[in-house]
């Protein structure tokens, strides 16, 4: 395999290997080093078809400190405006000189048709499609995560996330955040509980290694190490179903991350969130802005997590994924 397309494609031994060259490319970052020439003369391509600022712009960055040329391509202002495809897009693209292929999407499955359908022969990564799948979401999400809570004096390289409780909070059935961390947390061994109003939890969610709960207040009685809010994502909630449980004050109150909860978390448990916020609807300021947040440094983590990523698919590094073939 040599595309990054889902959470679930990468078994522990490659997700360890990808969070071990992430810590490593911190490290880099935060001496004099700003840029490695480890890409240079390579190009990546940023195919943006949804909004994004976290993915794109730390992509974008990643690509630069490993001395990659980076084309930026949003869908507003192309002419897919027009009518072009994902397949004419794409090959334009190539055309152009993409060694790899960033892609967003609306729609789930499009970085895999992109992949797989023989329209482009360069690796694709995943940054995000529909409700489906977000891998490099994920894998920053477990580098921060094992930053703060797998490392013994202060070592954490290696390490996987035995034992860690992991509550996932909010709009899961939108969530392709979600879902990308039910998948590598479970991989690396953390347990993962969801917490969500029963008209936000998808269909099938009850077969995901993952439990399933409706009381935020008795999820956070079980101490658990880290809290992830989800954003509520009131632009794919159609009038005609999955609307809004049931009022944005009444979500608030019973499940979104108030001070109060906060207080009640374990001292040593993070909040995280992927960004962007809806402060005062799933978290509130307090909890946002509070020293246990790791919201900000897990975009900063991303950057790192990039790199990895790109290092991975375009210099060859190896690392086997469930399927046995290298990432
Ligand atoms: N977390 C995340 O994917 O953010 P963006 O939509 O800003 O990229």
């Amino acid at each position: 395999m040599r595309h990054l397309l889902s959470a679930a494609d990468l078994d522990r031994d490659a997700a360890v290997a990808l969070l071990d060259t992430a810590a490593e490319m911190a490290a880099t970052q935060s001496r004099e080093i700003r840029k490695l020439p480890t890409l240079r003369g390579r190009t990546v391509v940023n195919l943006f078809f949804e909004d994004s600022t976290r993915t794109r712009i730390s992509f974008e960055a990643a690509a630069k400190r490993l001395s990659a040329d980076v084309i930026n391509f949003a869908a507003k202002g192309s002419s897919v405006s027009k009518g072009e495809s994902l397949k004419d897009t794409a090959q334009t693209l190539q055309a152009m000189g993409a060694d790899l292929v960033v892609v967003r999407h609306s729609a789930s499955g499009a970085p895999h048709r992109l992949a797989h359908s023989g329209w482009i022969d360069v690796p694709v990564v995943n940054a995000g499609d529909g409700t489906h799948q977000h891998p490099t979401q994920a894998l920053l999400d477990a580098y921060t995560i094992r930053r703060h809570l797998a490392a013994e004096g202060g070592e954490s390289r290696g390490r996987d996330l035995r034992g860690l409780k992991v509550v996932v909070v909010g709009d899961v059935l939108h969530s392709r955040v979600a879902r990308s961390n039910v998948d590598l947390l479970t991989t690396l061994g953390a347990r993962v509980t969801l917490v969500a109003p029963p008209t936000l939890v998808p269909v099938g969610a009850e077969t995901w290694p993952a439990e399933i709960r409706y009381d935020l207040d008795d999820a956070i009685a079980g101490a658990p190490d880290a809290v992830m809010m989800l954003r509520v994502q009131r632009e794919r909630m159609s009038s005609a179903g999955g609307g809004f449980f049931p009022s944005p004050q009444e979500y608030h109150r019973r499940y979104g991350l108030t001070g109060a909860r906060l207080a009640a978390l374990p001292d040593h448990a993070i909040v995280m969130h992927p960004g962007p916020m809806n402060r005062g609807l799933e978290i509130s300021a307090e909890a946002a802005d509070s020293p246990r947040s790791t919201i900000v440094e897990q975009v900063a983590n991303g950057v790192s997590v990039r790199m990895a990523v790109l290092y991975h698919l375009l210099a060859g590094a190896p690392a086997t994924t469930t399927t046995g073939a290298s990432l």
